[in-house]
């Protein structure tokens, strides 16, 4: 009985543990990658569904053009993004669609 709620135990400290790098990953750049995924999958893929949007006919070059069409959409869409969560979807699609493949 003892041994194994001791195993229960050490169980739950490595789920815990697993969180905290997880969440160590997902902030290491500053921006949460994974909450720009989710706000960018549920307010702009209606137009934006193809990675060959971005590839073929790309307006935007830096990381800071990604992040004004990020304002400029965002504001035309009357989303009331913070600039936390624009920074989030910028940086997301920079990783994602600018920087060379991966
Ligand atoms: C109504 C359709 C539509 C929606 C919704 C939309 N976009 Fe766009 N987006 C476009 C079009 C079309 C372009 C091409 C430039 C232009 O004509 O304005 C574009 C361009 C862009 C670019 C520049 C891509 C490049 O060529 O490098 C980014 C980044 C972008 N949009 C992000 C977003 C984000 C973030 C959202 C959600 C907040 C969003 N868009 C929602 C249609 C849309």
């Amino acid at each position: 009985m003892s041994m194994r709620s001791t195993r229960t135990l050490g169980q739950s400290l490595m789920l815990t543990a697993f969180g905290v790098a997880l969440v160590m990953l997902s902030t290491a750049h500053g921006a949460d990658i994974q909450r720009g995924r989710l706000l960018y999958e549920n307010h702009c893929v209606e137009c934006h569904d193809d990675r060959a949007h971005y590839r073929n006919n790309r307006r935007a070059n830096s990381l800071g053009e990604v992040h004004q069409w990020v304002i400029r959409w965002s504001t035309h869409l009357k989303l009331d993004w913070s600039g936390d969560e624009r920074n989030d979807v910028a940086e997301y699609l920079y990783q994602r669609y600018y920087t060379p493949a991966q």
